[in-house]
């Protein structure tokens, strides 16, 4: 019984060896792509997983491909290590694999400059180096003769390219130098490029376009936009015929746009959005067919808004927000039924939204603000027809009409609605009432009265709610303080998609910039209003929110402790309130807050030490007779050591008393008079 098995184990044990040793021979990788690797590796400041040095297979490594079919060793021909935290630099040893057709460094920590052998890897196809530190000057004379894939990409390099480039390395089709030093002319000799299909110069401080660009005719993405172009954008532009994506935007361009678009047959994508072209639009552009997304906002164009939508079929997107667009609210449009984001928001427009407006069926995003539009009720009468709507901003418009208060309204999709700056009268919009989806509402700056309603809590994913600057009474409904996408850190939402940037200013005049309403911080502000009743304890369960306002109201009662389950709470102000009591200690806990105002209240006691609070200035507190501690007055003594008898008691009586308000006065009128402190309003909005 025992014999075969023997037997067995040895016939098993000979072969493993015997193709063991097969194995090995198939698997060893050439001697001098070894030595390369491992030179590269130790310029490197930090460890690569998965490179065992002590294993002479480096066909084996992570990320290392080899040639299998050659002989009679392996050879590397691509070495792809993206995202691994490399850093240290590239040594001129990696020119050793001179099989390498893929080199893939990106998205590391690599600093220094290219090694110069490096250029001479004849067989190097693929080159991205894109999103790490490296710098210096970049194609120095090359002889990578089999490239057409170059990325670069979010690095430091400047000039000069070689001027040999297109010559050595003929078949370019791949040129992406975006986000480094570049500055000047873009080489001339990108021209002679003739294999180039994706050209992306963005991020750069390029300063002129040679003729040269213009004989390009594989180009078919072309990415200029934020370098430093100036000038007017020549008609040559109109030879590029394959063109499909065309970006300027971000520079000094000016004059007129060229009326070229007929010859850009191709063309989908046009952005020249944040220069300074003006004029009308061109008529080509207007009748192109096969443009899909159109974005000229933030220049300073001029004329009618008239499109041509039997030729325009394709287009979705328009943007012309930010210009000196004239005339009546475009009924032109109304027939570009694939239509579905539309921002034509700031520009000189007119009258009344047209009737046939409602035959924008693929509409999801509008902007109108600031547009001179009269006629809320009409407004919203035909748009809701507009089924897909998603986002709305009708702010800046419609000034002192009444909100409408048809309960009817339709508007299922809405997830963001802002019609604030119109002091509009009235009260809240009933027919907000079924639009669970929203997520988004600003009413702010109108002169809204009634209460807030009841049923805030049935809006699930509502996370922004700006009702400021209205005149609205009674108390703040429980609903505001159980609205989920304010409790829950990890309700997943689908935001609506932009199209693009919405702008908010704060309360201190700071803008900023939102590409997703989803990044708006969570939000309640109630501030400016006639609220009565007390601060809910159950506003402690929003846990998500980041920013709470409830100043210049008439609120009273004390601060609730609860306040501490805001755990992302960055901003709290409730000055300007009849609020009494004293700050509860729990606010310590608030680790995120940075801007905290109780001023003008009626609350006393000692200021809670520690955590943020050592951060507030005076201004957080002032206005309150009663408090002390921290950067306000200093407090009384402390209560020494603690002794029951009455004796102690009257020492701290009366007169003590009085002292300690003299002091205070006296340290108030010596303050102001030195100019130390200005009293001055907590909060002064800009737009
Ligand atoms: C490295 O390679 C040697 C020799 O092939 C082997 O004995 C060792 O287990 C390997 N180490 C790791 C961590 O893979
Ligand atoms: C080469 O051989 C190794 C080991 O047999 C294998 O893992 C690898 O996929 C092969 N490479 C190619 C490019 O065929
Ligand atoms: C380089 O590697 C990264 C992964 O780190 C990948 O996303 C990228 O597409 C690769 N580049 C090329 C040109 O394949
Ligand atoms: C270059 O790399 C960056 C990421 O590092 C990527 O976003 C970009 O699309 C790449 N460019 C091209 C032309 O593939
Ligand atoms: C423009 O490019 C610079 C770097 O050249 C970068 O810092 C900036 O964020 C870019 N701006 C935009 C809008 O992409
Ligand atoms: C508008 O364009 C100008 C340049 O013409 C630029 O300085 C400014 O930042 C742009 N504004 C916005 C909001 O993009
Ligand atoms: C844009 O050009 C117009 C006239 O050419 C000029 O009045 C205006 O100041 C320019 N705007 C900017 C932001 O440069
Ligand atoms: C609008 O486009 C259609 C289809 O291309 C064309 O027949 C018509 O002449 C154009 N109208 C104007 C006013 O250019
Ligand atoms: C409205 O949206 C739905 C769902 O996203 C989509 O299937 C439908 O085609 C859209 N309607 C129009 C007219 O675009
Ligand atoms: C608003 O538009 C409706 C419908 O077009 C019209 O009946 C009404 O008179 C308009 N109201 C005002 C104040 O212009
Ligand atoms: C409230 O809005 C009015 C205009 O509607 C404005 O004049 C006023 O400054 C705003 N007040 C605050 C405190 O924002
Ligand atoms: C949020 O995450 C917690 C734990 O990570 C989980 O218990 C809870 O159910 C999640 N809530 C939702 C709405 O997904």
């Amino acid at each position: 019984m025992c014999f075969p098995n023997l037997l067995l184990v040895l016939i098993i044990l000979v072969f493993s060896f015997h193709s063991g040793i097969l194995r090995s021979q198939e698997l060893t990788c050439d001697s001098n792509d070894l030595i390369a690797l491992n030179g590269f590796s130790s310029c490197l400041a930090s460890e690569i997983a998965g490179w065992n040095s002590s294993s002479s297979d480096c066909c084996t490594w992570t990320g290392v491909t080899c040639d299998n079919s050659t002989t009679p060793s392996k050879r590397v021909v691509s070495l792809e290590l993206g995202s691994k935290r490399l850093s240290g630099t590239i040594c001129d040893s990696l020119s050793g694999l001179d099989q390498l057709r893929t080199l893939n460094l990106s998205h590391n920590l690599l600093r220094g400059s290219l090694p110069t052998k490096l250029f001479h890897l004849q067989k190097l196809e693929v080159l991205d180096l894109s999103d790490n530190y490296l710098a210096g000057s970049f194609l120095e004379e090359n002889h990578l003769s089999s490239l057409w894939y170059v990325n670069i990409s979010k690095n430091s390099f400047f000039g000069p390219i070689d001027e040999n480039l297109c010559n050595s390395s003929p078949n370019i089709q791949y040129l992406d130098l975006s986000f480094n030093n570049f500055f000047g002319e873009i080489p001339t000799v990108l021209g002679n490029c003739n294999s180039l299909q994706h050209l992306i110069l963005s991020g750069n401080g390029f300063r002129s376009l040679p003729k040269s660009i213009f004989q390009l005719q594989h180009l078919t993405v072309l990415h200029l936009e934020n370098n430093s172009f100036s000038g007017p954008l020549s008609d040559e532009i109109g030879k590029l015929s394959n063109l499909v994506e065309l970006d300027i935007s971000s520079n000094s361009f000016t004059g007129l746009l060229p009326d070229v678009f007929g010859r850009l047959g191709k063309l989908e994508q046009f952005s020249a959005s944040s220069n300074n072209f003006t004029g009308l639009l061109p008529v080509s552009m207007v009748n192109s067919p096969s443009l899909t997304k159109l974005d000229l906002h933030n220049n300073s164009l001029n004329g009618p808004i008239k499109f041509n939508c039997s030729a325009m079929t394709r287009l979705t997107s328009l943007h012309l927000g930010s210009n000196n667009f004239v005339g009546p609210i475009l009924h032109s449009l109304s027939s570009c039924k694939s239509l579905s984001v539309l921002n034509l928001g700031h520009n000189n427009l007119q009258g009344q939204i047209p009737y046939n407006f409602k035959n924008l069926e693929a509409l999801t995003v509008l902007s109108l603000s600031r547009t001179n539009l009269v006629n809320l009720s009409s407004a919203l009468e035909i748009l809701q027809y507009c089924k897909n709507l998603t986002v709305l901003i009708l702010s800046e418009n419609f000034q002192e009409e009444q909100m409408p208060s048809d309960v009817n309204l339709q508007f299922g999709s809405l997830k963001l609605l802002s019609i604030a700056y119109c002091e509009l009268r009235g009260s809240f919009p009933l027919w907000l009432r079924g639009r669970e989806k929203l997520q988004f509402l600003d009413l702010s700056r109108n002169h809204l009265s009634g209460t807030i309603p009841m049923w805030f809590n049935r809006f699930k994913y509502l996370f922004y709610v700006d009702l400021s600057n209205n005149s609205f009474t009674g108390e703040i409904p429980k609903g505001l303080t159980e609205l989920q996408g304010l409790i829950d850190m990890n309700i997943s939402l689908e935001g609506p998609n932009l199209g693009f940037p919405l702008f908010r200013t704060t309360t201190n005049g700071a803008t900023f910039r939102y590409n997703k309403v989803w990044s708006f911080p969570p939000t309640l502000d109630l501030s400016y209003n006639m609220l009565s009743g007390s601060i809910l304890p159950s506003f402690g369960n929003l846990r998500r929110l980041h920013v709470l306002n409830l100043n210049d109201n008439h609120l009273t009662g004390s601060i609730p402790a609860s306040l501490s389950g805001m755990k992302s709470l960055e901003i709290l102000d409730v000055s300007h309130n009849k609020l009494s009591g004293e700050i509860p200690d729990s606010l310590v806990q608030l680790s995120f807050l940075s801007k905290f105002s109780v001023a003008y209240n009626e609350l006393y006691g000692e200021i809670p030490t520690g955590g943020q609070f050592l951060t507030f200035p005076y201004s957080s507190f002032e206005g309150n007779n009663g408090l002390c501690g921290g950067s306000y007055t200093p407090c009384q003594p402390e209560h020494a050591p603690i002794q029951s008898s009455d004796e102690q008691m009257t020492i701290f009586g009366s007169q003590f008393g009085y002292g300690v308000l003299t002091g205070f006065f006296l340290t108030i009128a010596i303050c102001f008079m030195s100019g130390w402190i200005l009293p001055r309003q907590i909060a002064t909005s800009s737009n």
